[in-house]
């Protein structure tokens, strides 16, 4: 029989990411749940997979990085499919500009840049002994859009983006990179955004062709089907339900 693959996914204990677990674990692979400060929410979903490990760690802290890799090859001796979603933002309007001060600017690229740079680098040896490895980054529409949460916030996801294409050119022919880049997701990221959230709701309700605001299953459906997509790197999938055209 051969081995299962094994799929660690960053920032996996609540929203996207646990909905990318929940998926890859139904194909049947074996799952790294990570996350640096929900350890409850991260071994609950664990325990609930039917093989999955949960390990803490924070992926902006360089031996954290190390860490949540090692864990891995720890856990199960392999490293197939690396999925970074860990991310943060802070809600400051876009035409704020002492309020993106440079403390905001370190903290969003601390972890969705360099977060994700850190988690890859550390992975990569063992991707590469895989045989069909995979990498992808969660970036968002924000990346492409004079639109998100704050400026930094954007121009992290745009930095991640031409991650995904630099990374993609020279990882190949072992590793694929690619990225995911949600729209609005309702997950527990507007809980400290109520109006933004309402608003912004309503809007993607009215205006996009879909008529909806996404889900976690919507953009694991699409991390899924990266994984498979046994001739694409180096690209960035759009998941926002039709905004970018309207
Ligand atoms: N929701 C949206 O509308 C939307 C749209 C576009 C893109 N995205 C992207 O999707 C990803 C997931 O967001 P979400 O909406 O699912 O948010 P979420 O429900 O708040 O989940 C974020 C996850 O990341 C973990 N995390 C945060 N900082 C971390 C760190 N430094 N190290 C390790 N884990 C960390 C969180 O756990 P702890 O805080 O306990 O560590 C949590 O498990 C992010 O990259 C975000 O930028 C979201």
């Amino acid at each position: 029989m051969t081995e299962s693959r094994v799929a660690l996914i960053t920032g996996s204990s609540s929203g996207i990411g646990a909905a990318v677990a929940r998926r890859l674990a139904d194909e049947g692979m074996r799952i790294v749940v990570n996350s640096a400060r929900s350890e409850a929410a991260g071994k609950e979903l664990a325990s609930s997979l039917p093989d999955a490990v949960y390990v803490k760690g924070d992926v902006a802290d360089p031996a954290d990085a190390q860490r949540i890799v090692q864990a891995t090859i720890d856990a199960y001796g392999r490293l197939d499919v690396l999925v970074n979603n860990a991310g943060t933002t802070r809600f400051i309007p876009l035409n704020d500009l002492e309020g993106a001060d440079i403390s905001a600017w370190r903290e969003i690229f601390d972890v969705n840049v360099f977060g994700a740079w850190q988690l890859t680098a550390a992975a990569v040896p063992h991707l590469r002994a895989s045989g069909s490895a995979s990498v992808i980054n969660i970036s968002s529409v924000s990346a492409t859009r004079a639109l998100g949460s704050s400026i930094p916030y954007a121009v992290s996801k745009a930095a991640l983006n031409h991650m995904t294409r630099l990374l993609a050119s020279q990882l190949g022919p072992d590793i694929r990179v690619n990225a995911v880049a949600p729209g609005l997701v309702d997950t527990a990221w507007y809980a400290e955004a109520d109006e933004v959230w309402e608003s912004s709701r309503d809007w993607i309700t009215a205006n996009t062709p879909l008529k909806r605001v996404g889900t976690p299953e919507d953009v694991s459906e699409a991390v899924h089907f990266l994984i498979r997509a046994t001739y694409t790197t180096g690209d960035v999938i759009t998941v926002d339900g039709g905004r970018h055209i309207v």
